[in-house]
């Protein structure tokens, strides 16, 4: 790092230890915290029981004239009964729980329960198909699913004989009465089934937060890398400090606020700035089921005066294009728009300041982070198009990379610090709270995020992704390092797509790519090469689509399908989508030194290419 001005660094001024005085004192000398106690009974003891924690509007609720409160007391009682109910179904401190459910209330108490009960929480998106769903609960050896009926008969019910973990599923819209009409005759014995009714009365009001610590797991999230299955990053207890002091330092949340998160409960957005840093803060959060509407979000943000808003870049174009002229002449308490998961480009920024009149912030984080990094603040000059700086209590920089995507080092091996206005990958300096500890049996993988720095510095955490740096030190989001498709916010692996287009009998193979988007960012667009005797025709393209939907789900399948004769290997055989998208998209594809030529062949055995391997082993790159 050369030219970077010398602002003071907020990292130095800043103690993790003390950041816990603001949520209720540091945790005892053992490290002992439990989220739940903080986030939720600490408001009770500290008498604000009846406050509103949670104001559901249902979907059905179209004058948004009845809402369902939930206070912190209430919130209390019901996640003290999940993990009652929890202990007598003989859940042992880190079994998983998982939800598979939209945005309601039973979320937030079957995530909270668990974590009061020590379990390990994981949320998954209720737009997946059965595959994706199936593969999360086999990789977290997921003991316990909440879920509804028809998520339940049309995604998981079939796949109960291949999870051997499960053994509960709990449903949360199905009376107990009508609980038995959900088995089939292949109903294996050892998962029972209950209504969410009848669990929570097997609990009662006040059970005692598990005795965790600050290193204990509290939650699994799962995140799709460029190959093979998804990652399960595992979070601690101890995150909490980091979302707690990013509620303050970047959303500005303080006790009575009324706050409004419209990430989807799915995904890690939903948990950490939906539940955990809001609840934290002692904030009323609005919870809406139903999707994006322009008329009924203007009106929730008039209406609820809600203070602080967290959205996305594609909720922000999706209200753009639907015209300013539905949103009303003011937002009577908005103070703040805040935005996270894909570039937030300058015209959008500009655009929702205009409509909203308050500082639009762009924020930037990970699930591995979990929670945020580098943002705009309030206060500070926003550069359009810029996400700020690291927030305090991180150091962040951007390391050089070679064009093959290793990091270029200095004589001693240290990585070397981008210069101004040079792209390079994002690095976290470790050991905020917040920070994953680990991949769920992926060791290696976990270690591969990390590198070295100089001799008696802490070692970073490669973030993956590219960036520049002005010489103010704010950064400038470039692009992702890797093949991983952010579409509508969400983060997509290609394999995975590729994997089921690949299992269809028509298909040799295919390359899946992001293909940029005026709202969603991007969209996902499949190349596929067809066995000899298929038709590349409209009927084939809607058959490939209708087979992702039933396997992946609507959200997660290819938008378009372009047949293709042929798609570009290295000489080890691995797709190059890198080389796709170029083509795609009509720009240089950048080095293609290891892009096979037709002296060379997909197998690898070219003499001068890498060690060989099957085109199934696709490179892994952070
Ligand atoms: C990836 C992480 C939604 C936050 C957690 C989602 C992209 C995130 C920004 C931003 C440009 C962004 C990155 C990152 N991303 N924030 N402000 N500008 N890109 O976590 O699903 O793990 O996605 O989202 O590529 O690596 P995630």
């Amino acid at each position: 790092m050369t030219n970077v001005k010398a602002a003071p660094s907020p990292a130095a001024t800043f103690d993790w230890d003390r950041a816990w005085t603001e949520v209720g004192g540091p945790p005892d000398g053992d490290g002992r915290i439990n989220m739940v106690d903080r986030v939720v009974d600490r408001h009770v003891r500290d008498g604000r029981g009846d406050q509103v924690a949670i104001r559901w509007f249902g979907r059905a609720d179209a004058d948004l004239a009845d809402p369902v409160d939930v206070s912190y007391l209430a919130l209390s009682h019901r996640t003290s009964r999940f993990a009652g109910a929890l202990g007598h179904a003989g859940h042992r401190p880190g079994d998983g729980v998982a939800t598979l459910l939209g945005r309601v209330p039973e979320v937030y108490v079957s995530a909270l329960g668990t974590i009061r009960a020590g379990g390990v929480y994981t949320p998954l998106f209720s737009a997946f198909g059965p595959d994706p769903i199936a593969q999360r609960l086999r990789l977290g050896r997921i003991r316990v699913l909440v879920t509804t009926g028809v998520l339940f008969r049309r995604k998981v019910r079939d796949l109960l004989a291949n999870l051997p973990e499960l053994r509960l599923v709990v449903i949360v819209d199905v009376h107990d009465d009508d609980i038995d009409a959900l088995r089939t005759s292949e109903h294996p014995g050892r998962v029972e089934i209950r209504s969410f009714g009848r669990f929570l009365g097997e609990g009662h009001d006040e059970v005692a937060a598990a005795p965790t610590t600050v290193e204990s797991p509290a939650l699994l999230h799962f995140t799709s890398g460029t190959t093979g299955e998804p990652k399960g990053a595992v979070h601690v207890h101890g995150a909490l400090a980091a979302h707690h002091a990013t509620g303050r330092a970047v959303l500005d949340l303080h006790v009575g606020d009324t706050y409004w998160c419209t990430a989807d409960p799915g995904w890690v957005t939903g948990t950490s700035y939906g539940m955990l840093a809001p609840l934290a803060h002692g904030v009323t959060m609005i919870v809406d089921e139903a999707e994006l509407d322009a008329r009924r979000w203007y009106r929730m943000l008039a209406e609820q005066r809600v203070g602080v808003f967290y959205t996305a870049p594609t909720a922000i174009r999706l209200l753009e294009r639907m015209g300013a002229d539905l949103a009303p002449a003011e937002f009577p308490e908005l103070r703040l728009v805040a935005s996270v998961g894909e570039p937030l480009d300058a015209a959008a920024v500009e655009w929702a300041n205009e409509v909203f009149g308050v500082p639009v912030l762009d924020t930037w984080w990970q699930t591995e982070t979990g929670a945020i990094m580098i943002a705009n603040r309030l206060g500070r000059n926003v550069k359009p198009g810029s996400m700020g700086r690291p927030v305090p209590g991180i150091v962040a920089t951007t390391l050089r990379r070679t064009p093959d995507g290793e990091l270029e080092r200095d004589a001693d091996g240290a990585p070397i610090e981008a210069d101004v206005d040079e792209s390079g990958e994002i690095a976290l300096r470790v050991g905020w709270p917040s920070m994953f500890r680990g991949y769920l049996d992926r060791d290696d993988r976990y270690r591969s995020c990390f590198v070295e720095a100089a001799a008696g510095q802490a070692g970073w955490y490669r973030s993956g992704d590219l960036a520049r740096r002005d010489a103010d030190g704010d950064f400038w989001f470039v692009g992702r390092g890797d093949d991983v498709i952010k579409t509508a916010g969400h983060l997509i692996g290609p394999f995975e797509v590729e994997a089921v287009l690949d299992a269809h009998p028509a298909v040799v193979e295919s390359g899946v790519i992001g293909k940029p988007d005026e709202v969603a960012g991007n969209i996902i667009k499949a190349f596929v090469v067809l066995h000899r005797g298929y038709e590349p025709d409209d009927e084939l393209r809607t058959q490939l689509v209708a087979h992702c939907r039933r396997h992946l789900g609507a959200a997660v399948s290819p938008r378009e399908i372009e047949f293709a004769d042929e798609l570009p290997h290295t000489r080890s055989g691995k797709i190059m989508r890198r080389v796709i998208r170029a083509r795609e998209l009509g720009l240089d594809a950048g080095d293609t030194s290891t892009l096979q030529t037709a002296a060379t062949t997909p197998t690898g055995t070219d003499p001068g290419g890498p060690a060989a391997g099957p085109s199934s082993e696709r490179g892994d790159t952070p």
